[in-house]
């Protein structure tokens, strides 16, 4: 279409894909007095978009062309759409609309190659593009939520009013920051997901060992997580785990989290967080742990028989002493496991933005993670001073606050995941942080005798003490001893 053509097209923002988190940003963006426009191919999406926004400036279009022409140029248009071959098929059905300076955004979770792929194939013809990952669910998409926008930086300066307008606000700033070339936002926005998934699993481990080790009922639960909600420990997973705990359906009796299966499923962004993390050789345990019991909790048959060979489900608790001491010491556990979690996260970011050129700035990074986004927590503030002091920090456990109150929260630490495994209660992602802790602070791990075994069987060589990159071989089989 001609951009004279459609020069009284009023509206100046799209949205393609009017389920749940599409609808919400797009009210959002209709609340902040920009004039949008949605578009679905279902009917019924269409029509609850029409109910929602019928006091709003929302213009709803269940035909694409129409859509397109109510856009004022150069379009911006977001697709929020499931990730995957539906992106491509989005964008290969509204290319013929469109006219050459027009802006699409993917604000799914995209996989971040994909991301790269469509970011060149869309240049090369001339669209601006770019991915941006959005956190904060439903609730997050409709009062604002936290936004990563990588990609085409000329396209990111045009939306820039809209996005941090709606976006999720600490301090009076936004949530919102232009991330990095390429697949930067969709990449930053995976790596919180890891986080996400690893701090989820680190809370059901904590009820684990609260109704398994301690023996509490669900409001004593409650307690514990409201009380640990309002100190250092505060975050948005804290809080919701909280309300949880004191969830009852009218009419049923119990709670409801105590009749859901004990199945966790995924889409796939921590799985892929991890995937990544092997590529690059950069160790993030935590997520791996988190990403590993989603998938051990699908075998249940399994587990259920496995129950059977090997005993009762419930392990044997902890003695009346430890259960009173071990609410400290479980605190400070807690803590010790999100500190290191997160701090595996920025380190796969401070990596990746090496090898992918994605020039990020974990300060920043930080700062919109601060409010609005699943991550949220009062620690990020901590994470945000730390780069903010040294921009080229290499690894977060190195920063001397931080490095502070972990040292603190080490004693309770080592307790909690002792007494856990002497009592056979499972706790992965906590014993994967201690572990990784232990490693990262130990200058002399015992690599050296892998080297040996490896150079024993194969021949692959080793590298000695002071002698960097020179590598030898031995013929390590001992002579015969007469
Ligand atoms: C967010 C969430 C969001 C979504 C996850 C859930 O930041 O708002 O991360 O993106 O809820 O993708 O992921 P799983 O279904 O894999 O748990």
């Amino acid at each position: 279409m001609n951009p004279e053509q459609n020069s009284s097209a009023a509206n100046v923002f799209g949205m393609i894909g009017l389920g749940t988190m599409g609808r919400s940003l797009l009210l959002n963006m209709a609340d902040h007095g920009f004039a949008v426009a949605g578009y679905d191919k279902n009917a019924a999406q269409v029509a609850i978009l029409e109910q929602e926004g019928q006091h709003a400036p929302v213009s709803v279009f269940s035909s694409l062309p129409e859509f397109v022409a109510s856009l004022k140029s150069p379009r911006a248009i977001m697709m929020l759409v499931p990730a995957g071959p539906i992106v491509d098929s989005v964008i290969a059905e509204i290319l013929p609309l469109l006219d050459k300076g027009d802006i699409l955004i993917d604000g799914g979770n995209s996989h971040f190659t994909d991301t790269t792929r469509r970011d060149k194939e869309l240049a090369a013809k001339g669209f601006h593009f770019f991915g941006m990952g959005i956190s904060g669910g439903e609730e997050g998409a409709r009062r604002g939520p936290s936004m990563m926008p990588g990609g085409d930086i000329e396209a990111y300066k045009v939306v820039k009013p809209i996005l941090e307008a709606v976006a999720a606000k600490v301090n009076g700033e936004p949530c919102v920051t232009y991330i990095g070339p390429g697949a930067a936002g969709h990449f930053v926005k995976m790596v919180h997901n890891g986080i996400e998934y690893g701090l989820m699993q680190l809370i059901a481990e904590t009820y684990e060992i609260l109704r398994k080790g301690i023996r509490l009922e669900n409001e004593a639960i409650y307690q514990v997580f409201k009380t640990w909600n309002e100190g250092r420990l505060q975050s948005f997973l804290l809080e919701i785990t909280r309300d949880i705990f004191s969830y009852k359906e009218s009419g049923a009796d119990g709670y409801l989290v105590d009749r859901l299966l004990d199945v966790a499923r995924s889409k796939g962004t921590g799985k892929w967080t991890s995937q990544v993390a092997m590529d690059l050789e950069l160790p993030i345990p935590s997520i791996d742990a988190a990403v590993e019991t989603r998938d051990l909790s699908k075998y249940k048959s399994l587990r259920v028989e496995a129950a059977s060979v090997y005993g009762a489900e419930q392990p044997n608790g902890f003695t009346a002493v430890e259960q009173q001491q071990l609410l400290t010491q479980l605190e400070q556990a807690f803590y010790f496991s999100m500190v290191t979690t997160y701090a595996q996260g920025m380190h796969l970011l401070a990596k990746a933005s090496v090898a992918f050129d994605y020039q990020l700035q974990l300060d920043q990074i930080a700062k919109i993670w601060r409010g609005g986004c699943i991550i949220r927590a009062a620690f990020l503030e901590n994470i945000y001073n730390a780069y903010q002091q040294n921009p080229t920090l290499q690894h977060l456990l190195l920063d001397p606050q931080v490095a502070q109150l972990v040292q603190q929260a080490v004693p309770g630490m080592r307790t909690v995941v002792a007494t856990a495994a002497m009592s056979g209660v499972a706790i992965p992602a906590y014993a994967a942080s201690l572990s990784y802790f232990d490693n990262f602070r130990n200058a002399t791990m015992p690599s050296n005798l892998i080297q040996a075994q490896r150079d024993y069987f194969g021949a692959h060589t080793y590298e000695l003490i002071g002698k960097e990159g020179v590598f030898v071989h031995t013929n390590w089989v001992p002579d015969a001893i007469d």
